[in-house]
């Protein structure tokens, strides 16, 4: 076995780690309810599977066919034009973007945990003011934390994919799921449990509109991690012989079925305290933690329990977003891995602190384009416009200029035919075309109810 490579499950879990995020823990419950439940959940777990899951295998594809960073991997697999293709391999920059933000939220998590057990908020009132005089007022804390999520994620990224990715996610993966394994118990015997299965599984269509659908195709992105070479990269550390369709397939189901947890055990706790459902971002942050206080001392369990997990789930996703280009400017510009990683982080944290600043009174005006500060910017341009253009491209590189005996030897041995043709057909077709809608749709060139 090569000696800086993932085994294959410290590969699963790694790809899970990146995969499993605010997307799951924070995002998709409030999108949940945002859209209505029921249908929303069906429809995304179809794009998750269909759409989602056909890049995803893509993009492993890809890397663990040439074990190269991005750039060479696109340069070494087009057959023609590989100085307009090995630009592709530099859209792991999008995660940089999406990196600052991220670490922003993160230093909101630690602070949420030690008020778990320090002072949770007595009312949603108060809940509500807490959280946005933190935001608003309280730069130092939110600096302090933040500065010690880059050096927690530069530290496991300098210690290279085996002793430092792999054993970041041996460790806070395994945990992780034991954490929502726990929480679910709990949320089992609430009396709010049954309305939260009714509220996730029967169809609804009240809330429902053409534009969730929408939203369901660019969750599926954001959630699975693709888009921006990240599954690509990590894949390059594979050991060869792997089932790339089996490995992939494991990380998306992990994916879904974490999400899906973790809406059964906000929804049932959110029911039971009688709130409803669609209070967006706000969900985790301001609702949860009153809810929480009211439930008296195992509320503070509870409260410890769900923001660690939060934290997990948000730091091996973190982890993951630095090492597409680090690994590039290891392989490519011969620098070491510790100074790449320095480096690239370096340039995120500073980066991250006008997003975090942009959130705060003092310097939100100057921070704020239009109608959106930094932050929702990175946001929306991040996950709105690169990530489905990084998605579009990847499956155009795979369906129409990579050799089609390429595709073939590396998923028919593992599948059979039938499902390589149903892939190809996802990838050629179904993924560029609901990419296209999304970005229409995002851009305002189309507008849907
Ligand atoms: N998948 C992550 C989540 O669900 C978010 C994310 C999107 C991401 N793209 C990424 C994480 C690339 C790491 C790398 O929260």
């Amino acid at each position: 076995m090569h000696k800086n490579r993932f085994s294959r499950i410290g590969f699963i879990l790694a790809a899970a780690g990146s995969a499993v995020g605010l997307g799951n823990i924070w995002k998709f419950p409030y999108i949940t309810g945002d859209n209505g439940g029921g249908v929303f959940v069906l429809v995304y777990i179809a794009t998750v599977f269909l759409i989602g899951m056909s890049i995803f295998i893509g993009e492993v594809l890809l890397g663990s066919s040439t074990n190269k960073n991005a750039v060479t991997t696109f340069e070494t697999l087009a057959p023609k034009e590989k100085q307009y293709w090995k630009y592709t391999g530099f859209t792991f920059l999008t995660g940089l973007l999406i990196l600052t933000f991220y670490c922003v939220v993160i230093a909101w998590i630690f602070n949420y945990i030690v008020m778990s057990v320090t002072a949770l908020p007595t009312s949603f009132k108060e809940s509500e003011e807490i959280f946005m005089s933190f935001l608003k007022e309280d730069i130092y804390t939110q600096f302090i934390y933040y500065t010690l999520t880059f050096i927690m994620v530069a530290y496991t990224i300098s210690k290279g994919v085996k002793k430092g990715i792999e054993k970041l996610n041996n460790i806070l993966m395994p945990s992780l799921i034991g954490i929502l394994v726990i929480l679910l118990i709990y949320s089992i015997q609430l009396d709010g449990f049954m309305k939260a299965v009714d509220f996730m599984f029967m169809p609804n269509f009240d809330k429902f509109h053409s534009s969730s659908i929408i939203v369901a195709v660019g969750h599926a992105f954001f959630t699975l991690s693709i888009g921006m070479v990240t599954i690509l990269t990590y894949a390059a550390s594979l050991d060869k012989n792997t089932n790339i369709v089996k490995a992939s397939a494991i990380v998306v189901i992990m994916d879904t079925v974490i999400a899906i947890m973790a809406g059964l055990v906000i929804f049932s706790i959110t029911f039971t305290a009688g709130q409803e459902p669609s209070k967006g971002p706000g969900l985790a942050f301001i609702i949860l933690p009153a809810i929480f206080h009211e439930m008296g001392t195992i509320g503070i369990f509870l409260s410890l329990l769900f923001f660690i997990a939060l934290a997990f789930a948000a730091i091996t996703s973190a982890v993951s977003i630095i090492e597409p280009a680090v690994m590039y400017l290891v392989e490519r510009r011969n620098v070491s891995r510790q100074k790449a990683t320095y480096g690239v982080a370096l340039f995120a944290y500073i980066l991250g602190i006008f997003v975090l600043l942009s959130n705060t009174s003092a310097f939100s005006e100057s921070l704020t384009f239009g109608s959106k500060n930094l932050f929702d910017w990175f946001d929306f341009i991040s996950s709105a416009i690169l990530l489905p253009f990084g998605g579009i491209m990847i499956a155009i590189f795979i369906g129409y200029v990579l050799d089609k005996e390429i595709l073939r030897k590396a998923i028919v041995p593992y599948t059979g035919e039938v499902f390589y043709r149903i892939w190809l057909f996802s990838i050629k077709y179904l993924a560029p075309f609901a990419v296209f809608v999304l970005m229409l749709k995002e851009s305002g060139i189309i507008t849907l109810n």
